[in-house]
């Protein structure tokens, strides 16, 4: 079975053609990160826009790459939600006119079971059950899963996303957006040890995360280095990635323990640093334990997770119907659907 998959939930049009919910045919990505970098962060109305113009284009390159034609597809898997409304509104009213059009079934995915699928993409996958972290720019949950239809939310942030932290210190040192690769690469220039960053666990059996405490304290640090802030930019960034890495490989494996499993995949952006990939499988191997990623391309924001997602709800009927609208904020629902 060939999927069509279209994700638009952000500021990235991505089209995907992936085979049997696992093969990818092509997976085409336009992102807009170069036209928001000016402004600091996403434009959501600035993103519709582009979204309307990126559509057709992205969904006709990745027919070209996977060297099919319109006809071959035997479904369509669109971001439903959560995401920026009108973002995912010209994604997914792209997806129904095109399976009425082409009288194929759609399905609506929920982007965050998309990041889970991403996992499925790679070579060596996690077996069940196994604890899935999705870390992005607006999500940091952390979720056990133990069916390709089942994910249970153990924790989650009650502020800010990790991908938003290091979005906001990267700007705060006028590095500006997105900040994750640059805070990153900074960080390899500077030592961890020389500035301790506050590291917020919550309570002890918590699997939830809170990053404003550690943003503020960047904050205050940069306002009260002012003066030396070029020098000292290395050790902030490396000082502040530590600290997040610290509690994100905490929080993993012991959910990890907890739940008596061997697997962690890490998917979303922030899933792309080496650095935290390194640390966490590394700390996770003292525990017997595994860590999977997917590839660079398929951490962030992309369409091939759509369709593999989406495919396994085409196998098990999960339809959306013509009158189905997309959703901003996640409902907690196995079925990726509305409530
Ligand atoms: O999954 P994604 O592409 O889009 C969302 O769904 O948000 O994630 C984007 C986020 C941004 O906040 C970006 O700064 C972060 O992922 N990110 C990183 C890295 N690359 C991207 N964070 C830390 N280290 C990185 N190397
Ligand atoms: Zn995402």
């Amino acid at each position: 079975m060939i999927v069509l998959g279209i994700e638009s939930s952000c500021d990235e049009t991505a089209a995907a053609l992936v085979e049997n919910g696992n093969i990818i045919l092509s997976s085409v990505v336009a992102s807009q990160t170069a036209t928001h970098h000016k402004y600091g962060g996403v434009v959501p109305e600035i993103a519709s826009r582009m979204h309307i113009e990126a559509i057709v284009p992205v969904i006709d390159k990745a027919l070209l790459k996977a060297k099919l034609s319109i006809d071959q597809i035997d479904g369509v898997a669109a971001t439903r939600g959560p995401g920026l409304i009108g973002a995912l509104l010209i994604g997914f009213s792209f997806a129904k006119a095109f399976a009425y059009t082409r009288d194929i079934k759609l399905v609506g995915v929920n982007h965050l079971e998309g990041h889970i699928y991403s996992s499925f993409l790679s070579e060596n996958v996690p077996v069940f059950p196994f604890i899935s972290l999705v870390a992005s720019g607006g999500h940091t949950n952390i979720y056990y899963v133990d069916s390709y239809d089942s994910f249970e939310l153990m924790g989650q942030t009650r502020d800010d996303a990790v991908g938003e932290a290091f979005d906001k210190v990267s700007k705060m040192m006028g590095l500006g957006y997105p900040g994750g690769h640059v805070i990153e690469e900074l960080a390899k220039k500077g030592n961890s040890k020389n500035i301790n960053f506050p590291r917020s666990y919550l309570d002890k059996d918590s699997f939830d995360f809170s990053f404003s405490g550690i943003k503020s304290a960047v904050l205050r640090y940069i306002t009260e280095h002012k003066e030396n802030l070029d020098l000292l930019k290395s050790d902030i960034a490396a000082g502040f990635q530590a600290a997040v890495i610290d509690v994100l490989k905490t929080k993993l494996i012991n959910a990890c323990l907890d739940k008596q499993c061997t697997n962690i995949a890490i998917t979303g952006g922030v899933a792309a640093n080496q650095t935290f990939y390194e640390q966490l499988k590394k700390d996770a191997f003292k525990y017997g334990l595994k860590v999977f990623v997917p590839i660079k391309e398929l951490c962030g924001d992309n369409a091939a997770m759509i369709a593999a997602r989406g495919y396994r709800m085409l196998l098990n009927k999960n339809y959306s119907e013509f009158n189905h609208d997309v959703f901003s904020r996640n409902k907690i629902d196995s079925t990726g659907l509305k409530k």
